[in-house]
């Protein structure tokens, strides 16, 4: 049996606990033994949550358990999830996270210390495998260009705000159905996307820039007016997280971009997400699927866990084996 520490039993915590319940014959399956829960880290362990497992408030007492082989960290923040993260790979836990926040400032670091699996395919694009297509299935190609619709707290807003809802109003119910980040400013100021952008771009291209770094601009100054001048032009209105390779260089942005209504991506609307990819070898590829929620993320985080329990991971393995050899550094913002 492997077993599994939560640290963070929230929206996505309490998802992965109950959906590892449900499907737990064919998860063992796959993965070729029982996985089990047996303790989740909180805040408050009064609060009611629906599930049946241990709850602790000291992270310790999950990353140092000897009886837990791998912990999933679900709390978010930076420094927290950081310390909790750092100590379990050093007691030789597995790990795996979906905090794009912490990978987005801290994954090269702790990628390097990491002597066990260290996963992260729910950070990105909530339940789309699109980490797993961009290091494992296009693991043949240069990267050109990732161009994507990457937080669905923004999409879902948009998308409303086209029936003309009010946007404080739909960001109320995005944060109701546990899409928006615990501070919602990561997500409509943009910030959340930048995250994920640079998660796929350090697999994309090995490159280590900071959020600091790039370009961020949000939705807040979108309005009505602004999505139906677009839409009379024939344009949808969407939150764009973009890397594209000029040369040597590595742009990354993430801005409103009106698109032509024609376009792939125009189309994706409410919480779905959509990334595209290019690559030398194969040309366009594009994923799509639910961005943001509880469940859609409990899927990319169990694939995690059931591929570290099958033995398919090896350590370190995107860090060691970079896929850009081409030497790219980041395009500066003001240029
Ligand atoms: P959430 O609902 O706010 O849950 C956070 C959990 O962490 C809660 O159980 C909370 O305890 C616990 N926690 C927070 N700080 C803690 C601390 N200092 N010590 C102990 N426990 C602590 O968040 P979520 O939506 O599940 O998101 C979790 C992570 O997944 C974040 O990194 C987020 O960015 C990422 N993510 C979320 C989604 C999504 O759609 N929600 C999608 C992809 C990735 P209490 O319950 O006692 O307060
Ligand atoms: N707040 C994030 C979003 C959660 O809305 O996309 C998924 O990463």
């Amino acid at each position: 049996m492997v077993k599994v520490g939560i640290v963070g039993v929230g929206t996505v915590g309490v998802s992965v606990v109950k959906n590892l319940e449900k499907n737990r014959e064919i998860i063992k399956s796959r993965a070729g033994k029982e996985i089990k829960v047996i303790k989740g880290v909180v805040r408050d362990p009064s609060k009611k949550r629906d599930v049946n497992i241990e709850l602790v408030t000291d992270y310790k007492e999950v990353t140092r358990d000897p009886q837990i082989d791998i912990v999933v960290e679900l709390m978010g923040g930076v420094d927290k999830a950081y310390e909790v993260v750092k100590d379990a790979l050093n007691h030789g836990k597995a790990v795996v996270t979906a905090n794009k926040a912490l990978l987005a400032y801290h994954r090269f670091e702790l990628q390097k210390i990491a002597n066990t699996p260290f996963e992260y395919e729910a950070s990105v694009a909530g339940g789309i495998p699109v980490i797993k297509a961009l290091r494992d299935g296009l693991s043949a190609n240069h990267i050109e260009e990732i161009k994507g619709i990457i937080n669905g707290t923004c999409n879902y807003i948009l998308t409303e705000m086209k029936k003309g809802r009010d946007y404080e109003e739909v960001l109320k119910e995005a944060q109701e159905k546990g899409y928006a980040e615990a501070d919602p400013t990561f997500d409509v100021g943009g910030f959340d996307a930048a995250h994920k952008l640079l998660i796929l771009a350090s697999i994309a291209y090995n490159i280590d820039a900071k959020p600091e770094e790039i370009l961020i601009e949000g939705i807040e100054n979108i309005n009505l007016t602004d999505i139906e001048f677009a839409k009379e032009f024939g344009y949808e209105i969407k939150l764009l997280g973009i890397a594209k390779k000029i040369g040597n260089e590595i742009e990354l942005r993430v801005h409103p971009t009106l698109i032509k209504k024609e376009e792939m991506i125009a189309k994706v609307d409410g919480v779905m997400n959509a990334v595209s990819v290019i690559g030398d070898v194969v040309g366009e590829t594009m994923y799509y699927g639910p961005g943001a929620g509880g469940d859609a993320t409990a899927s990319a985080v169990i694939s995690d866990i059931i591929e570290i329990a099958r033995g398919c991971i090896k350590p370190m393995l995107g860090f060691k084996i970079p896929l850009e050899l081409d030497n790219v550094t980041l395009k500066p913002i003001d240029e």
